[in-house]
């Protein structure tokens, strides 16, 4: 039935791997794919192509998953502890006529990351595209980290997109083809000194991502996206919320769609881009 969800469980020698594959696309007798193929149909500048966004269950992720796949990419949706929304995301990618895949993966275990990707190559034979959006964000005072911290900060937001990029690469460079997109943040531009976990993390993504192209040039191009206020985390609406606004040149949150928008862009366009980072931030990183 059109909308089902085929589950395979696969298990590695070190890890569990779970692909719940959206089959609405494959049950298609004329598939969307050859009506958005088409040479006329430019408005879909991701056809044919695949992409992985890790976090996609939920928030950010989920809008860039569904902004790829309006661009007529099929997309492996990466979650961690969102299962449901994952499939959601799934479903409604799938609704777009294009191919849904969800892969659960813990990004900071290299072996779950090793499995996923084995899993994308398995079901496609190809990787186009791969945005490293998953992250963790929590505050610390200086005086209060701990080595737990830390290594569950480095291994979700600089770790995980590290390894990620690396198995990306790996089929990228065979294709002589690829674009790897990090999300970053505002956080690694400026000093918040009750997240200097986080922010040293997102500063180490930065590098990572002007080491990367450099390593990956000529035919993976590497850039990063680093947003300001985009969603609050429940627990810091209200007054929190209401300063950054403040502070922020443009006066206002800004929206998933627009960190969407920027890796749409450097997805698509940008030919002659790699090594940079793109503050999507209203203005707020302005010395
Ligand atoms: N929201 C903002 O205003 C803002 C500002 C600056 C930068 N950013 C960056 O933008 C990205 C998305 O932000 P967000 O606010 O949408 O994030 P979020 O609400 O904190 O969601 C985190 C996402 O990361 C995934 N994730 C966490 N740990 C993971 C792990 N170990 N393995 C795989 N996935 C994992 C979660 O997946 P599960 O739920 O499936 O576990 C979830 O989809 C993050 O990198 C964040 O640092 C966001």
């Amino acid at each position: 039935m059109i909308g089902d969800v085929l589950n395979q469980v696969k298990e590695t020698k070190s890890a569990s791997l779970e692909i719940e594959v959206g089959t609405a696309f494959s049950l298609c007798t004329t598939s969307p794919r050859h009506v958005i193929n088409h040479p006329m149909m430019n408005g879909f500048p991701l056809a044919g192509q695949v992409a992985l966004v890790t976090g996609a269950g939920r928030r950010i992720g989920r809008v860039i998953a569904l902004a790829l796949a309006r661009a007529g990419a099929d997309v492996v949706v990466n979650y961690n502890r969102s299962r449901a929304e994952a499939l959601k995301t799934v479903r409604e990618i799938n609704a777009l006529g294009v191919r849904g895949v969800a892969i659960r993966a813990d990004i900071s275990k290299p072996a779950q990351v090793r499995a996923m990707f084995r899993g994308v190559e398995k079901q496609f034979r190809r990787l186009d595209l791969l945005v490293n959006n998953a992250g963790i964000f929590f505050p610390a005072k200086w005086d209060k980290l701990t080595e737990e911290d830390w290594d569950r900060i480095l291994g979700v937001n600089l770790k995980g997109p590290f390894f990620c990029a690396q198995a990306a690469a790996r089929i990228m460079q065979r294709q002589k083809r690829g674009r790897i997109i990090n999300i970053s943040s505002l956080g690694g531009l400026e000093a918040w000194p009750s997240y200097m976990h986080y922010c040293a993390s997102k500063a180490g993504v930065i590098m990572l991502t002007r080491c990367l192209a450099k390593a990956l040039a000529p035919h993976v191009l590497v850039n990063s996206v680093a947003p300001g206020s985009i969603l609050f985390p429940d627990e810091r609406s209200g007054p929190w919320s209401e300063n950054v606004i403040r502070t922020t040149p443009l006066r206002k949150a800004g929206r998933p769609e627009d960190i969407a928008e920027m890796v749409l862009y450097l997805a698509t366009r940008a030919d002659f881009i790699t090594g940079q980072v793109f503050a999507v931030d209203g203005g707020k990183s302005i010395p």
